[in-house]
């Protein structure tokens, strides 16, 4: 066979190699040595089909070629291998009879022949069956999808608005389709189907992330909530964060908290009545009052909160901003170290900007707990933690399963904050935006304040998160009877799967009626897989015990106090603008008049 062989570890051959027909000569997995015998004229029976591209992921081949694709796990490497191997034992075995037959009788020769035929048969067999076995096993083949060009695949072709196109591609492709973006698998799941299938069947292997680079750079390497890979690190802060500042009773004593800011925004508001104002800034600065009070407000005070929560805003804007930036460096890894766009730098400078402003507030925390800080009395007078104290004293515990330190106390908190700012200022901005566009609506909200059904169907509408946080499988797997192989990147497009015609009528019509009947079967927890504004499964959204409330919160307080309209001449704009965080294209500016009778209603 005219053949050469190629050797490397499996991630040499991980990329793109362009091959025109591939033998699959063995593979030694664990190892991590493959090697592959190029043929022009060799059988590639083995496939069964010329080959074009041909990837190798840790556990499983993927092949596509002259229209066809498949898959295959070791087990055919492997088998190859194992026909070597009986085919030795054969001539093995034949030789070793030539002692034996030396005889040169006929009889002997008749049944020598006949006994390596039916060996060789045999073996013939066994290969057969059991490469047959193997394959029925793993022959499931990619998703299909767009081809892309080489190199850079799918890439040049994605628009701004990704999750309105990964919309569009699933009307061509299906619900499950496969895009390569540079040198990453990409996967896209757009049906509450296979949304079941990966989040609550086969949850633990879709549990960990896919974290841009850009995210790595902003979390000290992913040692946060949201980014931290599925492990038991990530069990234990996740735990910490629900159970401490979560629980109902920490949302019970965290009611005051809650109110005085929103007080404060009202009153503010009241001063620019009859002006323009921006409601998602607005209520951006009030969650990241309220988020900030619960995690150091016993520290720091109140007026120190006000302004940190200015100069936090800018930058959490932009770290969420750089996350969603299509980063070179995430498609071509070899391309990584030399972080082209400098997304990296500029997301580490954000991160030691935030340190500065962290930094000193866990310092005083932690004298505090020292003793030698003269708040001390007024803390215990108090007689409530909060949240960093938690963290500081958990840090101090030696008892705990993971050690937690500094860096991983200042990711999780900033995690909280960037986790827990834009989504709710964003989400207040579109119903606003919608009440605003259907006055009559508003009104009914304003009267009965069924402020629920209208927060369910914005949420649907123009879900904060429309592609979920990608996942990343941490193995193979067959989902939607095509294989996503370990590593890929996953969305899950749920504003597609919210905006399918087949689940709902009229899609695309705000009606927050739809969701009065059987109000129940519709909540935010990941169980109904139409409805998936806070995603589903263990990474399920760990803040919407204060989301909601905080949404609802600050919505009844606009409402109730005030009525809202557009400034003159100017059209309210609906349109999204595709962002981690989905915004609207255009800032929703507008004035609000007094409604309520009384101006003391407004202290
Ligand atoms: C309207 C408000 C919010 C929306 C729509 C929202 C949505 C989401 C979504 C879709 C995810 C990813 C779920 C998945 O991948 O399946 C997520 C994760 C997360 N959210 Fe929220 N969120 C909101 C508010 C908050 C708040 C207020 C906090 C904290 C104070 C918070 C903290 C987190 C954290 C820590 C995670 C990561 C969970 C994990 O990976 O285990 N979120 N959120």
């Amino acid at each position: 066979m005219n053949s050469k062989s190629l050797t490397g570890t499996p991630e040499a051959f991980g990329t793109t190699k362009k091959i025109s027909k591939v033998f699959i000569h063995s593979t030694v997995h664990g190892g991590g040595v493959a090697t592959w015998r190029l043929s022009k004229k060799g059988s590639t029976s083995e496939a069964g089909v010329s080959l074009v591209w041909l990837w190798l992921m840790e556990d499983v081949a993927v092949w596509e070629g002259e229209g066809i694709e498949g898959g295959g796990g070791v087990a055919p490497c492997f088998l190859a291998m194992v026909s070597d191997v009986l085919h030795k034992i054969v001539s093995t075995i034949s030789n070793q009879w030539t002692w034996w037959w030396d005889a040169g009788n006929k009889k002997d020769e008749i049944a020598r022949a006949v006994l390596t035929i039916s060996i060789l048969l045999l073996s013939i067999f066994y290969y057969r069956w059991t490469i047959l076995k193997s394959r029925n096993r793993i022959t499931a083949p990619l998703p299909p999808g767009p081809r892309g060009l080489p190199i850079v695949g799918y890439l040049p072709f994605l628009g701004t608005n990704l999750h309105q196109q990964f919309a569009e591609l699933a009307h061509q492709y299906g619900p499950i389709y496969k895009l390569w973006l540079g040198e990453k698998l990409c996967v896209v799941l757009n049906s509450p189907t296979l949304a079941k299938e990966v989040t609550r069947d086969k949850d633990t292997v879709f549990s960990n992330r896919d974290p841009p680079i850009a995210a790595l750079a902003g979390t000290y390497g992913g040692v946060d909530i949201v980014w931290a890979p599925y492990s038991s690190y990530w069990r234990t802060m996740r735990k910490v964060f629900v159970r401490e500042m979560l629980s109902n009773t920490s949302l019970e004593d965290t009611y005051n908290l809650r109110r005085d800011e929103v007080k404060k925004t009202i009153r503010d508001l009241h001063s620019k009545i009859g002006t323009a104002v921006e409601v998602s800034e607005i209520t951006f600065l009030t969650e990241l009052n309220v988020v900030m009070s619960m995690l150091w407000g016993s520290t720091v005070d109140s007026q120190r909160v006000d302004s940190i929560g200015i100069e936090f805003q800018a930058v959490i804007l932009k770290m969420v901003e750089l996350l969603a930036k299509p980063n070179m460096s995430d498609f071509f890894p070899i391309l990584a170290r030399f972080d082209v766009q400098g997304v990296e730098r500029e997301m580490k400078r954000l991160l030691q900007w935030v340190e500065r402003i962290l930094d000193p507030i866990l310092e005083a925390r932690m004298e505090i707990s020292r003793g030698e800080g003269d708040q001390e009395d007024g803390l215990k007078r108090k007689g409530k933690k909060d949240f960093i104290q938690i963290l500081l004293e958990l840090k101090k515990r030696e008892d705990v399963s993971v050690p937690i330190t500094l860096q991983q106390i200042k990711a999780m908190l900033l995690d909280i904050v960037v986790g827990g700012t834009d989504t709710t200022a964003t989400t207040v901005e579109w119903v606003m935006a919608e009440l605003i566009h259907k006055p009559q609506i508003m009104k009914m909200v304003q009267e009965e304040l069924s402020g629920i059904v209208v927060l369910k169907e914005t949420f649907r509408l123009h879900p904060p998160l429309p592609l979920l946080v990608p996942k990343r499988p941490n193995q193979s797997s067959i989902v939607g009877r095509y294989t996503i192989p370990k590593d890929t990147r996953v969305f899950l497009n749920v504003w597609a799967m919210h905006r399918d015609p087949e689940a709902w009528d009229d899609p695309s019509e705000f009606n927050p009626e739809r969701f009065l009947s059987d109000a129940s079967k519709w909540d935010y927890n990941g169980n109904n897989f139409q409805f998936l504004p806070f995603g589903s499964g263990r990474r399920i959204c760990a803040g919407i015990p204060l989301a909601e409330k905080m949404v609802m919160y600050v919505l009844a307080s606009l409402l109730h106090s005030f009525d809202w309209k557009v400034p003159e001449g100017e059209e309210l704009d609906l349109s999204e603008k595709f962002g981690v965080v989905m915004k609207k294209s255009k800032p929703l500016i507008a004035i609000p008049t007094q409604r309520l009778s009384s101006l003391k209603l407004y202290e």
